[in-house]
Parts: structure tokens; C-alpha cells; sequence
């Protein structure tokens, strides 16, 4: 494999650029392309059949653009596909899984909370994380329509605020002392959320994990890119690309394509 070859990534629309955004941080002269399937958009109510089937069409992508290692920058194709991707392909991938080790070690009430999709907290993959931590109880919410808003541009929508007040009360309610975002898309709400939640409720998600798992992935696979300049950086999405190049800032310019 060539070092110089990109970091590939994709997610079921625009919010795994929260997870490409601390990859390139972290290595910015690492080439990325990233996919946006927001023409698929959710994954989180579709069968665990067709995640797969789509996150293979998404894979079979990448490696055409010669990707040298996978990022699965969604927690619901993660949860539901990374096992067969890794089964069916040689190239490495690194996943994304609700960050639920490091709340439940630091949570002092040993109560937490965690918003996802369906697709997430129904996953096999999930529960098994879950039951680890037997003494803390978790208090799971699927964050139904949130993703559909974020992917209108809806952010700082009445209707999300509606939404995060009926998934986040109950919780404040039961005492959490940490708030799980378990889905790559929910960082972009932080702002709205930490409107809502007591300012000692503590909110974590797996973006920086997760670029730290990519650096030491390609460190020890020697992959890393030994040029010194600033990585190019590819977004295609297969639906309307606005929201898509607003939520970049208008930095980078996101090619419309059907993949
Ligand atoms: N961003 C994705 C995740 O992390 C998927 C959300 C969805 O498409 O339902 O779960």
C-alpha cells in the first residue's frame, strides 16, 4: 500500500465530517476523501441487511480511490457492519463506537445517559460494550428525527430544540452525570445540548478516540504519509450538497455525485 494514498471515511450523510474533522487535525498532511451517503439517510431505522449492503457500496467506493485504511465515521454501520467489512476486505478499518468505557468508568452517580440511533442501541455490538459495565446503569435513548433535521440544515430549528428537550429531560431527571453522543452526527448539537443540560453534566463523544486509533493504525502499519505539505481533502455526497459544504464552512468544496 502506498503511504500517500488518502484516509478514506464515510458516514450516512454529513455528520461524520465531526469525526474527519479530528482526523485531519491530528494528521494534516494525510490525503482524505469522505462520503456522504445522504441520499441513504438514516441508516438508523434501516435493517442491519441493508446497512451492510450499503457500507460495502460505500467501501467498494473508497477502494477504488485507492483507500489505504477505512474510517467508518458512523456509529450505526460500525455497530452493524464492521465485522463483515473486515471479514471481506484486506485493508484495515477503524470504527466508531459509542463512547460508553470512558463514561461509565468516570461517572461518580454511575448513572449515564446515551443518545443514538434504533440501529446503534439495538446492535449486538452495542449490548455487548454495555454489559460490561453491569454497575452503571445506562439510560439509552434513540435520537429519532435528529439526524433527518441535521441533514435538512435544521440545526437551530425549533423542532430540534422540541426534540432534545424530550430526550434530555428524563435523563437530568435520573441523576446522569455523563451524556453518551452515540452517533457521529450529535457533536453538532453540543451547543443546543449543553443549552439544556445542567453544566455538570459532562458530554463525550469518540471523534478524538478515534483519530488517535487511525494515527497508531497506520504508525504501525508504516502508512503514514511521509510528505510535509497540507493533505488534500475530497467530499463527495450523492444528495444536495449545501448542507454538506455549510457544515464545512464553505472551506472545501464537496463534489455532487451518485456512488
Ligand atoms: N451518523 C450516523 C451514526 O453515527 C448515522 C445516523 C443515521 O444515519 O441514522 O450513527
Amino acid at each position: 500500500m502506498e503511504n500517500n494514498n488518502p484516509i478514506g471515511l464515510f458516514d450516512s450523510g454529513i455528520g461524520g465530517t465531526s469525526i474527519w474533522k479530528e482526523i485531519h487535525e491530528l494528521l494534516p498532511n494525510e490525503d482524505t476523501i469522505y462520503l456522504a451517503d445522504s441520499k441513504n439517510a438514516p441508516y438508523g431505522q434501516k435493517s442491519k441487511e441493508e446497512i451492510i449492503e450499503l457500507s460495502i457500496k460505500n467501501t467498494e467506493y473508497l477502494l477504488n480511490q485507492n483507500a489505504k485504511i477505512i474510517v467508518v465515521a458512523c456509529n450505526t454501520a460500525t455497530t452493524n457492519a464492521i465485522k463483515v467489512l473486515r471479514a471481506k476486505y484486506k485493508v484495515p478499518f477503524i470504527g466508531i463506537e459509542p463512547a460508553i468505557k470512558p463514561a461509565a468508568i468516570h461517572s461518580n452517580s454511575h448513572i449515564i445517559g446515551i443518545l443514538a440511533t434504533q440501529g446503534t442501541l439495538n446492535s449486538e455490538l452495542f449490548h455487548q460494550t454495555a454489559e460490561k459495565y453491569n454497575d452503571t446503569k445506562i439510560i439509552e435513548q434513540i435520537g429519532h428525527g435528529l439526524v433527518g433535521l441535521i441533514e435538512n440544515g435544521e440545526i437551530n430549528s425549533k423542532d430540534m430544540d422540541l426534540l432534545l428537550h424530550q430526550y434530555l429531560e428524563p435523563m437530568i431527571e435520573a441523576n446522569i452525570d455523563y451524556l453518551v453522543l452515540g452517533c457521529s452526527h450529535y457533536p453538532y448539537l453540543i451547543p443546543q445540548i449543553k443549552k439544556i443540560l445542567p453544566k455538570d453534566i459532562k458530554i463525550i463523544d469518540s471523534g478524538e478516540a478515534v483519530a488517535r486509533q487511525t494515527k497508531s493504525v497506520l504508525l504501525e502499519r508504516n502508512e503514514l504519509n511521509n510528505e510535509t505539505n497540507k493533505g488534500k481533502a475530497i467530499f463527495y455526497s450523492n444528495s444536495d450538497s449545501r448542507v454538506l459544504t455549510e457544515i464545512l464552512q464553505n472551506k472545501y468544496k464537496v463534489i455532487s455525485k451518485d456512488f
